[in-house]
């Protein structure tokens, strides 16, 4: 089956048309989104209202899901699960209020980073409450050659402690989440399974420093790197419909949740995270 893929952005991006996640899909409908997916690295499927148990149907088409690496943030009910959410409960904001607030890809922190998610928008503000997603292949293969060769040798030390809105988490919680979740280093290039392109792979959130060099050493090259990463033109900024789901390539694209809201508003969003492959090593104390 062919599916309509709409390019939404000239970074990457595209709506896709025909397709009903909230149904059980057929071999060749799955094979043709895998297809886009890997094309425009960001789907959009517009206004599609899902229960939890059809969200998770549908993200298991593409992948095994993962359990969110911070044990303290899964969900109760569904462990595989991640909500996104501003919702206050028993007067108390939920911890994933400021969720995704840096530059980032999924689990770059962790030593098995997943291959992608779904987001499903559950509630909206009035206005705001976009994602922002960035093509890190297009953000490698605009590298001059030089660069590209000394960034093809280096790796990155990625520490879930560095990202700013954990200074604001209870800390028995976040002593806990850093426990179970030490700093890893992975390399600055990844080279996708599937497309055999190559990516530069660098999150802001958690990416502390260069591999074998100091904080200080690093900063000049790793802002540098953050900036090019985000060039207007690599980008597709995605202003939410409510129930739209977002599929991404975990693999060459990062994300980012502005606070371009009214935070009195309610913003909610479920995803579904599939499972990556082993990658990357601890990082030797
Ligand atoms: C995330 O980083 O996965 C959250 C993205 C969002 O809430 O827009």
């Amino acid at each position: 089956m062919s599916i309509a893929a709409r390019r939404l952005a000239y970074g990457l991006g595209a709506a896709v048309l025909g397709v009903d996640p909230s149904r059980a899909q057929d071999a060749a409908t799955v094979a043709a989104i895998r297809a886009a997916w890997l094309e425009h690295l960001v789907l959009v499927f517009p206004g599609m209202d899902m229960t939890v148990a059809q969200h998770v149907e549908f993200s298991r088409c593409f992948g095994e899901l993962e359990a969110h690496p911070v044990a303290g943030l899964r969900d109760e009910d569904h462990p595989e699960m991640f909500r996104v959410t501003n919702r206050i409960t028993n007067g108390k904001r939920s911890e994933t209020a400021e969720a995704g607030r840096v530059w980032h890809s999924d689990g770059a922190y962790t030593l098995r980073p997943p291959t992608g998610a779904l987001l499903h928008c559950r509630a909206r503000p009035d206005v705001g409450g976009d994602t922002w997603f960035t093509n890190m292949y297009r953000a490698y293969d605009t590298l001059s050659d030089t660069l590209k060769g000394i960034v093809d040798k280096l790796s990155v030390v990625n520490d879930l402690g560095a990202i700013p809105a954990t200074k604001r988490r209870d800390p028995a919680k976040l002593a806990q989440a850093l426990q179970e979740n030490p700093p890893v280093v992975q390399p600055m290039v990844r080279v996708h399974p599937e497309t055999g392109r190559k990516a530069l792979y660098l999150s802001e959130a958690v990416t502390r420093r260069i591999d074998g060099m100091k904080e200080e050493e690093s900063r000049g090259l790793l802002q540098y790197l953050f900036a090019h990463s985000v060039r207007p033109e690599f980008t597709f900024r995605h202003t939410w419909r409510l129930h739209d789901l977002v599929l991404w390539d975990n693999r060459c694209a990062m994300h980012l949740a502005p606070p371009d809201f009214d935070p009195a508003q309610l913003r909610e969003m479920f995803r579904t995270t599939l499972v990556g492959e082993p990658m990357g090593r601890a990082l030797a104390r």
